[in-house]
């Protein structure tokens, strides 16, 4: 079977199993398996797969028909221009993300050396970014769970960034010493009743990353009280919010008295991040 077989067989099998990006899929399966960049597979799509290379296009199409996802199989996936390893135990960066970072980033823009706390690190994806695109930046992650802490771990050494890990459970208020010119979070956010009608690749995600309480609601109400006070005078609270969120979100952050409360949309046009500052 050449390069070019291969390829299309992987588009039919995932087409007919009603994988919606099937064509891109099949395209970082190719690559995946053969280790060719895209420009290398344009001219090499006539040369036979190796033995080995054909049992693992074999196995990773029967892991992605029962909806395993793609980027746990591939191992990493891209975040605002930079490289993660992903697996199970810990979320996959999503692209509706890098629009909390664009208002990471403004805010903390005027600011020297800002200091920076990434509560519910995961991959570390945002606390990692925010390092790599502000140098002078002091920024600490924290993460409760042992699986994702790996993975934090894992992306700090192979991004090559010099930030703060901290075990912590942000629910406990671990983590902060303050004060901070920025807190950011993307906590877990689904409520319970969607939690049961989860996309099949979700269910794969470790539910600790997902599950929000009853409204999806609990740590946002946690962080925004208790957070505050490790907050620097004009320091800026921001977090990204699954769908619909965005106006019961604001509301808990102008309870707790917090000023300037916006929404950003996403690339889909999604409000997607909710932020507001101290002062
Ligand atoms: C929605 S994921 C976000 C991960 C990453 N920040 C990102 O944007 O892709 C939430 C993360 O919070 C972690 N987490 C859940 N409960 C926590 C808690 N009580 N304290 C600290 N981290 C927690 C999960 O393990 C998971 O890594």
């Amino acid at each position: 079977m050449t390069i070019f077989e291969a390829y299309n067989d992987c588009k039919r099998q995932l087409q007919a199993a009603g994988i919606e990006e099937y064509v891109f899929e099949s395209k970082q399966i190719i690559r995946h398996i053969t280790g060719y960049t895209n420009a290398q597979i344009l001219t090499k799509y006539t040369q036979s797969l190796s033995n080995f290379q054909r049992d693992n296009l074999t196995a990773i199409i029967k892991q992605r028909l029962i909806r395993y996802p793609l980027q746990y199989i591939i191992g990493k996936w891209n975040f605002f221009g930079r490289e993660f390893f992903v697996g199970p135990g810990v979320l996959i960066p999503r692209s509706d993300t890098e629009t909390l970072i664009d208002v990471c980033l403004e805010s903390i823009k005027k600011t020297e050396n800002p200091r920076v706390l990434d509560l519910c690190a995961g991959t570390g994806c945002i606390g990692i970014t925010i390092k790599g695109e502000r140098n002078d930046a002091r920024v600490t992650l924290v993460e409760k769970f042992d699986e994702a802490l790996t993975y934090t771990n894992k992306n700090v050494a192979h991004n090559n960034v010099d930030v703060n890990i901290v075990k912590g459970d942000v629910l406990k208020t671990e983590g902060a010493d303050g004060p901070y010119d920025l807190i950011v979070s993307n906590p877990p956010y689904i409520n319970d009743s969607d939690m049961s009608t989860l996309q099949p690749e979700v269910t794969f995600e470790p539910t600790t990353a997902l599950a929000g309480g009853s409204d999806g609601l609990d740590f946002y109400r946690h962080i925004t009280k208790e957070y505050k006070q490790y907050l620097s005078k004009y320091g800026t609270l921001a977090f990204e919010v699954g769908i619909n969120q965005a106006d019961a979100v604001a509301e808990i952050m102008k309870e707790n008295g917090f000023l300037n409360v916006q929404t950003r949309k996403d690339y889909c046009e999604i409000d997607r991040v909710v932020f507001g500052t101290v002062d």
